[in-house]
């Protein structure tokens, strides 16, 4: 499998406004998108750090992973993204290592791009997403 990039870091919180306020204030940043993502529960906003982003994450509600993950442990760090060229060879390959994938497979996330999270498990309790970018 080839990891191309480590694509962003995704922080879960209450407001994404205040949030926004706050990167903009702190490093005179900005997000380059914002969009409602109902396929994954989430208000999401892509700040740029020089090649990389920080992915802001609000639940759209309680009932959702990133809703329920807020409920259960606060605002923080949800997970990291590594960006790969093809994630069906991707999740192939780490089936065939014998890393469980969370769900079925690919989904579509913010952008249109195809996403899918290895189980926590695979990296002592840190949450990563596979995103082959569209
Ligand atoms: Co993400």
């Amino acid at each position: 499998m080839l990891a191309l990039n480590l694509h962003h870091t995704a922080i879960a919180v209450h407001d994404l406004d205040s949030t926004l306020n706050a990167l903009d204030a702190m490093f005179r940043v900005g997000p380059i998108s914002r969009e409602v993502v109902e396929e994954q529960g989430v208000e999401e906003a892509m700040v740029p750090f020089g090649g990389s982003y920080l992915q802001v994450l609000q639940a759209l509600d309680e009932d959702t992973p990133v809703g329920r993950f807020l409920s259960k442990r606060g605002e923080g760090i949800h997970h990291l993204a590594v960006q790969v060229a093809d994630i069906d060879a991707a999740l192939s390959h780490l089936r065939d290592v014998g890393v469980r994938i969370v769900g079925d497979g690919p989904s579509i996330g913010g952008g249109g791009n195809r996403i899918a999270f290895i189980d926590p498990s695979g990296l002592n309790g840190t949450l990563v997403e596979l995103i082959e970018v569209a």
